[in-house]
């Protein structure tokens, strides 16, 4: 698994992994037949999970924008009040946490000093903890009460792809599994939600048919481009935040994530047509939230364009709207809204991965960084 496997990079040999790391993380989990997930190894007694007040979700970088992600699941699905941080701020805010509460920690490597002191400060007050890792027996898999592996395989590119999809996967499991647990969703329901899972793989292994050359021609266009706002509302917020920082952290473009609701504030002074703007704008018919939402992504990309910005949506496959509006537009299968960032960050992967090669910098080993910061 550790070799590049005749891709040029470990990045982009990572990015086509998603879909088997996305099978290997779900389907030993649950049963279609029985509508049933299985997480054994979370190690808490279901009577403390129906008891469960609240969560918090503490990671760094990429692993936190998996944890933003999961905080929508977790909430529209079973109703728990869900906190994200920085591992690196937790300790400052003197977190009011403690018994009857989880803490979840989110880590590739399961080393990273300021997610593992998090977990420990956690632990210290009183609260449950549950690692979500990418390594077997990692320090932070050692010290949680209860670990829930990605399956994702070695990620050794420096920029987190197949274990941040893995990552999302696997909050979206146990958010089902906390609902399974406390009675939320009746038996068809769970088998929906299992079906929808499970398609996913397919759907990503449809996606990558297309997207990398999509992606490559727009990196052609854009690769000298020195800054990028990227935007999504919602559960699309944290894919944006992952894909302005995939940009950086490989091509060291400046980019900047940011809700697309809350540019009016602000941001939308610097928007024109030194500006690209890269603005997640899928929609689920099935959901009349997301419905609305896309309205608002219609309305917001129509301003846009009045201001001169050229625009890069990414769309859902079959919306015939957005091409007329968009400079560019990335097409992804059609899913149900809270599986759609599993989706969505593919596209914004590749554009990061595209940009770099054209700079022609080194995309698996960017200046400055390394894959796990043990040291605080
Ligand atoms: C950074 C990596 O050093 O650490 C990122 O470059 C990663 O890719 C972040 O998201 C957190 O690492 P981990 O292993 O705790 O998920």
């Amino acid at each position: 698994m550790a070799d590049k496997g005749g891709f040029p990079h470990y990045m982009l040999k990572e990015i086509f992994e998603q879909p088997q790391g996305l099978r290997d993380t779900i389907a030993p989990r649950v049963s279609l037949e029985e509508a049933v997930v299985r997480l054994d190894e979370v190690r808490i007694s279901t009577d403390e999970l129906r008891a469960l007040r609240r969560i918090n979700i503490v990671a760094s970088g990429t692993s936190r924008h998996a944890g933003m992600a999961g905080q929508y699941m977790i909430q529209d699905l079973v109703n728990i009040p869900v906190d994200v941080d920085y591992a690196s701020e937790f300790e400052y805010r003197n977190p009011l946490i403690g018994p009857g509460e989880l803490t979840i920690v989110i880590t590739q490597s399961g080393e990273t000093a300021d997610t593992t002191a998090a977990q420990r400060e956690a632990k210290a007050k009183g609260s449950r903890t549950i690692a979500i890792s990418n390594v077997v027996d990692s320090t932070i898999a050692r010290e949680a009460d209860g670990v829930l592996y990605t399956h994702a395989g070695p990620e050794i590119s420096i920029a987190s792809t197949k274990a941040f999809t893995a990552q999302m996967a696997v909050l979206y499991l146990f958010a089902l599994y906390l609902g399974q647990v406390r009675g939320k969703f009746a038996k068809e329901q769970r088998r929906q939600y299992i079906r929808e899972l499970l398609d996913l793989p397919g759907k990503m292994e449809a996606l990558l048919k297309t997207a990398p050359s999509a992606c490559e021609q727009l990196a052609e266009k854009y690769y000298k481009v020195q800054d990028f706002l990227f935007m999504g509302r919602a559960i699309h917020y944290p894919v944006a935040m992952d894909g302005a920082l995939k940009l950086k952290e490989v091509s060291y473009i400046h980019a900047e994530g940011y809700p697309t609701g809350e540019t009016k504030h602000g941001p939308n002074a610097m928007i024109d047509e030194n500006l690209p703007l890269v603005i997640i704008a899928t929609c689920d018919r099935e959901d009349s939230e997301s419905v609305l939402r896309y309205e608002k992504n219609l309305a917001n990309i129509r301003g846009f364009k009045q201001q001169s910005a050229r625009v890069i949506a990414i769309a859902s496959e079959g919306d015939e709207e957005l091409p007329r509006l968009a400079d560019h537009t990335i097409f992804v299968p059609r899913a149900t809204e809270l599986l759609l960032p599993i989706l969505e960050i593919v596209p914004l992967q590749l554009f990061a991965y595209y940009m770099t090669v054209k700079k022609g910098l080194d995309v698996d080993r960017p200046r400055n960084l390394v894959k796990s910061v043990t040291l605080e």
